[in-house]
């Protein structure tokens, strides 16, 4: 069984359309021809288009950060999955940043991670414990508890399609990466066997889990080196393309 290898870019809220267009014309411009996993660069939905043109003809591909569930309405300021398939072939989902700032719940991600695969994206869902989550040990309930919320009442052959990002909250945007061997050991024994639980193992080791977290170029070819760890959801370093470029390089470490 082989998964795929994933290095996502989540730029979060940063660049405008034209900055977003030129980071990604550096990123794709220097990118080696023969990959050794996918690339997905993921702009704030203002800037797809000029993503879009930047990576059109290359492997690049485009991941929005976030959808509505419903396919349209009156919801101000959202943007539905129908509206993002045209140019995305991604969308993270359940971010933590979304879930500490803008009330996503279990619930609404559940709803989304459907939604999105109804409109043929593949979401990347977002599991984590925070710091205090952590230090009480409860590292586990927690990651247990965002998998079983994601997956509810979603098929097996659905739950196939899906890519989990795991981001403990304590190593976002903060310089601490968890260790490889950590990293390694939430997604194997707690995170893959929750899947496991839910499915089976065949369907707990297809799933791409990727690790995210302060990953950057020095840092990545051992993270990758991990045999549960199948791709980086990288934040700050991705919006350098030179460090983002040296991420993509240590998936190498994978094959
Ligand atoms: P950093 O790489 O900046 O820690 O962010 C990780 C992240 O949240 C990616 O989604």
């Amino acid at each position: 069984m082989t998964r795929k290898i994933i290095i996502a870019g989540n730029w979060k809220m940063h660049k405008t359309p034209q900055e977003a267009g030129v980071l990604a014309q550096a990123i794709v411009s220097a990118m080696p021809t023969n990959l050794a996993c996918e690339v997905v660069l993921c702009p704030s939905h203002t800037a797809l288009a000029t993503v879009s043109t930047a990576i059109a003809g290359s492997a690049v591909q485009l991941g929005a950060q976030n959808c509505h569930w419903e396919a349209q309405g009156a919801f101000t300021g959202e943007t539905s999955p129908a509206m993002l398939a045209g140019w995305c072939q991604y969308v993270i989902i359940g971010h933590s940043e979304r879930r500490q700032f803008f009330g996503e719940i279990n619930e609404t991600v559940n709803r989304k991670v459907k939604s999105a695969l109804k409109y043929g994206l593949t979401p990347i869902i977002c599991v984590g414990e925070n710091l205090a989550e952590n230090e009480a040990g409860l590292t586990q309930a927690v990651v247990s508890d965002h998998v079983n919320g994601a997956y509810a009442g979603l098929s097996a052959e659905d739950a196939l399609k899906t890519v989990i990002a795991y981001e403990p909250v304590w190593a976002i945007g903060t310089g601490k990466t968890a260790t490889a061997q950590q990293a390694d050991d939430v997604i194997g024994l707690y995170i893959r066997p929750a899947l496991a639980a839910l499915y089976d193992e065949v369907v707990a080791q297809s799933i791409t889990i990727q690790y995210g977290g302060s990953v950057k170029a020095s840092n990545a070819a051992e993270l990758l080196g991990m045999p549960n760890i199948d791709g980086a959801l990288v934040g700050g370093a991705s919006l350098q393309a030179g460090e983002f470029l040296g991420i993509v390089a240590g998936a190498s470490a994978k094959s």
